[in-house]
């Protein structure tokens, strides 16, 4: 099955792992917002940020293996996440309300925009998919 839990259509880009991986990130936001705990919160956002941060770890290999000229305007956007996801672990528990949809939009924003303009790149140059799979 290639079932990708928590990924609409949309957001999918045709590269299998890249894939997987952002069905796993949307999982996640989807978890948070039915925590009932702040225990079960803090634990999931962890894990949201552990996942997010090997997530882009991958994409800036793959996007260096394939030489992308946008490589470090993307590597900066994921360094905002990543001190977005940090601050929210501190901020955790101060009834933030809003802070999960900014999330979820912050990151299905960047799944449409520089994630989508890289996987067309890499595929028009020929092997993303098959680079990512195995
Ligand atoms: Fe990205
Ligand atoms: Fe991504």
């Amino acid at each position: 099955m290639s079932e990708k839990p928590g990924l609409d259509a949309d957001l999918q880009l045709g590269v299998e792992e890249v894939d997987r991986e952002h069905g796993l990130q949307v999982a996640l936001i989807d978890e948070l917002e039915r925590a009932g705990s702040e225990a079960e919160s803090a634990s999931i956002a962890q894990r949201l940020h552990d996942t997010t941060e090997a997530h882009f770890i991958g994409e800036e290999l793959l996007m260096r293996q394939h030489s992308y000229p946008l490589y470090h305007a993307h590597v900066e956007e994921h360094g905002k996440l990543l001190a977005q996801l940090a601050a929210l672990r501190e901020r955790h528990g101060k009834s933030e309300s809003g802070w999960r949809a900014e999330l979820r939009e912050w990151l299905q924003g960047h799944i449409r925009g520089p994630d989508r303009d890289f996987t067309l790149f890499a595929k028009s140059a020929g092997s993303a998919t098959n680079a990512t799979r195995g």
